[in-house]
């Protein structure tokens, strides 16, 4: 397989390429050989004319859309180039890998819901975006899945942090070590996902024999570290560990207002991917420890 992998400098995608680079057979007799990474100089998904033409020079057997216009916030003010590329790149990812008979495998959010159920979602739930970023990421997701009802797989997922770019975990150790006191919104319940172990699920997945039938119904998975935390606890869990000496205070949402809205609780059942492609998933506490345990010796 010729394996695209879009968006390589962000958290995904560089932790997709951390592992086929430090793996020398990544199963399957695949080889890191078989992956190309990208960026937005080769591929700007900005410009409809820069996606054409790059794809009209090269030819995969899977798309790995990691690319995304993810700043939440700003997104309230740039409306209509998070919807080009969250909604309308995707469409045109989309009917490119129709036509070059592809697969494709597209990144998602917990955001596309409205955070007011007290259970977790399910795949099947309806969708109610309550910002800009996240009404662009389900335009992406209902787009892909009509212009290509086989062959793709939608991945949901929520609160990624990673050693890489800009992340909730390395901003609270800057502040953290900048401040006595942090205040952090305690009445949004997630799961924090580390970028490594979904890159590592999305390289399990596509090795599994259930991936590599052809012709299969397009699908909406659920994936995230396994727990239930708030951001206030997130917070505190990260000092302990990086023994930072700073008091997390807890404030409601209402006390903390940003420019985009946050959904409530984003909590997603798992059970289909767990299930379908018979994968286990870490749990939060253990995967921050990883990461930090990384995120030190870079210090
Ligand atoms: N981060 C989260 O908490 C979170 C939560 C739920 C879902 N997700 C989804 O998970 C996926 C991966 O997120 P991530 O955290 O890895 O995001 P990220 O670190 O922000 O990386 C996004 C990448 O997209 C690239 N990009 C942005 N605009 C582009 C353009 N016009 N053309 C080409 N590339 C462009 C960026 O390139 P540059 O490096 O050049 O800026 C960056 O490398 C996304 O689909 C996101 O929506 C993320």
């Amino acid at each position: 397989m010729r394996i695209l992998v879009t968006g390589k400098n962000g958290q995904l995608g560089r932790s997709i390429q951390n592992i086929v680079n430090t793996d020398t057979k990544i199963g399957n007799n695949q080889s890191p050989n078989d992956f190309i990474f990208i960026g937005r100089e080769d591929l700007d998904l900005s410009s409809k004319s820069s996606i054409s033409h790059y794809f009209d020079n090269n030819k995969f057997d899977l798309i790995i859309n990691c690319a995304a216009y993810t700043q939440v916030d700003r997104a309230e003010q740039e409306a209509e180039l998070a919807n080009q590329i969250n909604h309308l790149a995707v469409k045109q990812l989309a009917s490119i890998a129709s036509n070059q008979q592809s697969r494709l495998i597209h990144i998602s959010t917990d955001y596309v819901f409205d955070g007011e159920s007290n259970k977790p979602y399910l795949e099947t739930d309806t969708p109610n975006p309550i910002n800009v970023y996240s009404r662009t990421k389900l335009a992406g997701e209902k787009a892909l899945q009509t212009v290509m009802p086989m062959n793709a797989l939608i991945i949901r997922t929520s609160w990624v942090y990673s050693e890489y770019g800009n992340n909730f975990v390395k901003t609270m150790l800057r502040l953290g070590r900048e401040r006595d006191e942090l205040k952090v919104v305690s009445d949004q319940m997630g799961s924090p996902t580390y970028a490594t172990d979904l890159a590592g699920i999305i390289l399990e997945i596509i090795m599994h024999k259930k991936f590599r039938v052809v012709a299969q119904t397009t699908q909406i998975y659920h994936y995230s570290g396994e727990g239930e935390i708030t951001w206030h606890e997130f917070a505190k869990e990260i000092f302990k560990l990086a023994e930072i000496d700073c008091k997390v205070s807890p404030i409601s949402t209402q006390q903390y207002p940003t420019p985009a809205k946050r959904p409530r609780n984003t909590l997603m059942k798992k059970d289909k991917i767990v299930k379908v492609f018979n994968i286990k998933i870490s749990n939060w506490k253990s995967s921050l420890i990883t990461c930090m345990t990384l995120l030190k010796k870079q210090q």
